[in-house]
């Protein structure tokens, strides 16, 4: 594992934003496998930024949604789909033929067509990731198998509890989800994880230092080749003991 660590979520952004764009400049019809949450977002601006200054030509990436909740309605505020579109794929008008996001239609058909849709534009590039503070990867949760493959799942209380906040009052957390399994993750031939903040410490140190097991599925990524991991100060707390 490559590890980049910066002062701030800014520092996490600019770093991570760097590596895509060299990555899309050697190769302008990348494969980008894309994480929601709020972790890449700042990320995803400057990528939309560095587009409309001229700077960066990303009209031909094709994009793969990493997960997203069942049941929400379409458009809502808190769907990985949403975040995606709004942050990232509407801003740089990308065809919808070159979007792959989860999040709609029968989860069965969906978890299949997913992988389908990998397999036919030749497997992903770039995995960007963000990680929980259960260390779990896309909606993998602890005790995911390292095989698995995009498949339905039930959320952890604790992400559905540190989720809350993306929901209005009153309104249920889904508590169930679809994400591309550990096995799917570990195809991408490289991977990008971020972290800021220092309730990601302590998870980033377990999958990264720590032993390899189902219990921290982020642990997995120790087992991939090319992995870059880009932390802020307070997340990489960790890490420098
Ligand atoms: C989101 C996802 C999750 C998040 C993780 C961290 O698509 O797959 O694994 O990356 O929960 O979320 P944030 O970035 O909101 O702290």
């Amino acid at each position: 594992m490559r590890l980049i660590i910066t002062p701030d979520a800014e520092g996490v952004a600019r770093e991570g934003a760097r590596l895509v764009a060299d990555l899309v400049r050697a190769r302008p019809s990348a494969v980008l496998g894309l994480a929601a949450g709020a972790t890449p977002v700042g990320l995803y601006r400057r990528l939309v930024e560095a587009q409309r200054a001229g700077t960066l030509d990303l009209s031909g990436i094709t994009v793969i949604g990493l997960d997203d909740y069942l049941g929400l309605p379409p458009g809502h505020q808190a769907a990985c789909r949403t975040v995606l579109e709004r942050s990232l794929l509407a801003p740089l008008n990308l065809p919808e033929a070159r979007r792959h996001l989860l999040g709609a239609g029968d989860p069965a058909v969906a978890c299949a067509e997913h992988e389908r849709a990998i397999a036919a534009c030749g497997g992903i590039d770039l995995q960007i990731l963000g990680i929980g503070v259960n260390g779990h990867i896309g909606f993998n949760e602890p005790g995911a198998a390292f095989d698995a493959r995009t498949h339905q799942v039930a959320l952890a209380a604790t992400t559905r509890t540190i989720n809350r906040k993306d929901f209005a009052e009153g309104e249920p957390v889904p508590s169930a989800a679809i994400t591309m399994g550990i096995g799917t993750i570990l195809e991408a031939r490289r991977i990008l994880l971020l972290a800021t903040g220092a309730s990601k410490a302590d998870a980033l140190a377990a999958a990264v230092l720590g032993t390899v097991t189902e219990a921290v599925p982020a642990s997995a990524l120790q087992r991939h080749a090319d992995v870059t991991v880009i932390a802020d100060f307070a997340a990489a707390a960790g890490l420098s003991s």
